[in-house]
């Protein structure tokens, strides 16, 4: 990782965005179908897995328990022969970097009837609790608890169904409670579940190892619990996340992008919120182009669980309320600390309060470039995208925070008609 640390990403603007990006596969889902594959003895492949930084630690990891994983780069697959007993621990050294490593818990418990995974780290987005995930598990029947920053969980006699209502719609605590629940004994409802395309996309992957799951993408999931599953083929969903991020830089830089494998209805919200703004989006044989002729108007926006607006794109509305005509207001209600990239905005020029989940901001005409840190992956993509929209030169430092979760964006930016490079130390 230390080459990769001193990233930088060097944007010069302003520009226009114009032509056509193809999207990889998402992250979010890719990440969670690997875990998941520990669930069966053998050999399963994945395609459409994007060739990001995250993949290559969720690869180590997985490696580290016992399994050989391949990844082909010119096909984006992946493939991951899991042993018939895998290891039970997952180390701090590779947890501490990936959120989604926590992931491999509920496999691995239900598998193997016990489990240690280190506290996970990830991006500082917030407090990221893991008592929703803990008490799903102990609903289960596990005993599980955390204890010299690990997550013990053991359930020497399996796991056992059980009706399971989160506070919150989590969407790790549901993918771990239903990765658990498809090897348990009998039948599990979760309420309250995480309606995530991701979610969806994790079902119908265990479906396809022959999992007995129902109300995939509504909020009451019930998971009826078999003996064994099979390894299995699957096709990753693609990136809605990286989708949106590039229908945001469309109408900031007044462009034209068309999104080739985009999802329109992944995305309902956030692109309602840019016609509003004053995009056209029309549908494509393969996916959907976003058009922008005039400076855009102001967004209120609130992040919400799917389908409201994700927490992952709202950098991206923040950036563009910044130079659109009037005044917004961005509420955060998912992750406390994601304003944190707003002081590395305002160095530009932009003129935003904070207030608790609250950021106001009066839009200005433009920006203006200087020096910035990517605090996260969505905040590094969101000041790449407002160094497009500044006069002069901006330089967005940690720029590996990037890289995790975008395959090839200075490339796809450059194709777009931007001067971005990537300049390591
Ligand atoms: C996932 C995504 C992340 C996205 C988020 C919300 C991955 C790797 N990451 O994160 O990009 O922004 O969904 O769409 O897929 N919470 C608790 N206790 C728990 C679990 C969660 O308090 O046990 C809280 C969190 O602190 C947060 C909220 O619930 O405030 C939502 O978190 P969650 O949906 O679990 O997000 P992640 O799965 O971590």
């Amino acid at each position: 990782m230390s080459a990769t640390q001193s990233l930088s990403y060097e944007v010069h603007g302003p520009a226009r965005l114009e032509g056509s990006v193809t999207l990889s596969g998402a992250k979010n889902s890719a990440l969670k179908l690997m875990a998941a594959a520990l669930l069966a003895t053998g050999k399963t492949t994945l395609h459409n897995v994007p060739g990001i930084a995250d993949v290559e630690i969720m690869s180590d990891l997985l490696r580290s328990l016992g399994c050989t994983v391949d990844y082909e780069n010119s096909t984006q697959t992946l493939s991951i022969d899991v042993p018939e007993n895998p290891a039970h621990r997952a180390e701090y050294n590779l947890v501490r970097k990936l959120r989604a490593s926590i992931n491999v818990l509920g496999p691995l418990l239900t598998r193997l009837g016990k489990a240690e995974v280190a506290l996970p780290g990830g991006d500082a987005i917030g407090s990221r609790g893991l008592d929703f995930h803990i008490q799903g598990l102990q609903d289960l029947g596990a005993q599980a608890h955390s204890e010299h920053g690990y997550v013990i969980a053991t359930a020497p006699d399996g796991l056992k169904g059980a009706n399971i209502s989160l506070n919150f719609p989590s969407v790790g605590a549901t993918e771990n409670i239903m990765t658990a629940a498809v090897l348990a004994r009998g039948v599990t409802t979760i309420d309250n579940a995480a309606r995530e395309p991701d979610v969806v996309d994790l079902g119908e992957f265990l479906k396809s190892m022959g999992a007995k799951i129902e109300g995939l993408g509504t909020s009451l999931i019930t998971i009826t619990g078999v003996s064994k599953l099979q390894p299995t083929t699957h096709t990753t969903l693609p990136d809605r996340i990286v989708a949106g991020t590039w229908a945001f830089a469309a109408v900031m830089t007044q462009g034209d992008i068309t999104i080739i494998g985009g999802r329109e209805d992944h995305l309902e919200l956030p692109l309602e919120k840019l016609v509003q703004a004053g995009a056209v989006i029309t549908t494509t044989s393969n996916g959907f182009r976003v058009k922008m002729d005039r400076r855009p108007h102001a967004i209120d926006i609130a992040t919400l669980p799917y389908p409201g607006f994700p927490t992952d794109l709202q950098p991206m509305a923040i950036c563009l309320n910044a130079i659109a005509e009037g005044q917004s207001m961005v509420t955060e209600n998912v992750f406390e600390g994601r304003f944190m990239f707003v002081n590395e905005l305002k160095r530009l020029g932009a003129n935003i309060t904070v207030d608790g989940h609250h950021a106001a901001i009066h839009g200005v005409p433009v920006l203006s470039g200087a020096p910035v840190a990517a605090t996260d992956i969505r905040a590094g993509a969101g000041l790449v995208l407002a160094g497009l929209v500044s006069e002069g030169i901006t330089i967005v430092e940690d720029g590996f925070h990037v890289d995790r979760g975008y395959t090839d964006f200075a490339e796809n930016l450059r194709t777009l008609g931007a001067k971005v490079s990537r300049i390591t130390d």
